[in-house]
């Protein structure tokens, strides 16, 4: 039985290493990485999947600001190659955009497969007049808005607004997302 739950500070060394497993050395690099470094993500929206005590999913939301618009960054979502393909992703993401809305959050962008986001709506035509702070794909950045028309006014930079953590070596986990 796998469930998802809220991330607990215990399960920072699992979801490193398999953020580590998935994305490799070089996902510190990403772009989307200089919204999250130094932040922690938003409030009830870091969510694991566990099976028993092994953690086998992950995926983080995280306060931005997109181009004068309030908005969150979706990722890193990672699943466990032994637990994919069997609808965990899907699951993960439901939940996590439910939350999101329920959160009263508007709207959602991301750097990732389009054909993997399309089915949850997310769409690069929504950002085509944002712009990431480096390098980007623009068939990668993606937007949801959780409420029609939320991103009508986004215009310019995508800036990280996340609270910063108020002990930072303890949180290291939280800092060094991928
Ligand atoms: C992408 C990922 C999260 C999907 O997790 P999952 O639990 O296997 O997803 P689901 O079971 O809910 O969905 C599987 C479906 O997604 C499709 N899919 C998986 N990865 C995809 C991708 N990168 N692009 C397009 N479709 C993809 C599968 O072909 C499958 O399609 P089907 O439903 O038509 O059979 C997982 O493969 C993963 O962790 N990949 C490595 C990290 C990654 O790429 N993260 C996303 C950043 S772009």
């Amino acid at each position: 039985m796998i469930h998802i739950d809220q991330e607990m500070l215990f399960d920072v060394g699992q979801r490193e290493a398999l953020l580590d497993r998935v994305f490799g050395p070089n996902r510190f690099g990403k772009t989307s990485e200089r919204l999250r470094e130094g932040r922690l993500p938003a409030e009830g929206l870091a969510l694991v999947a566990r099976v028993g005590e092994r953690l086998v999913g992950t995926l983080r939301l995280w306060h931005v600001n997109a181009g004068g618009v309030p908005a969150l960054m979706l990722g890193p979502l990672a699943i466990d190659p032994l637990f994919r393909g069997e609808g965990l992703g899907t699951r993960m993401m439901r939940e996590a955009l439910q939350r999101a809305a329920a959160h009263g959050h508007r709207a959602v962008i991301l750097v990732g497969d389009a054909p993997y986001y399309g089915r949850f709506g997310f769409s690069a035509s929504l950002t085509a007049k944002l712009e990431l702070p480096g390098p980007v794909d623009p068939a990668r950045f993606l937007a949801l808005e959780l409420v029609p028309g939320a991103l009508a006014g986004a215009r310019g930079l995508v800036r990280a607004t996340g609270a910063v953590p108020l002990f930072p070596r303890v949180r290291d986990g939280h800092r060094r997302a991928a």
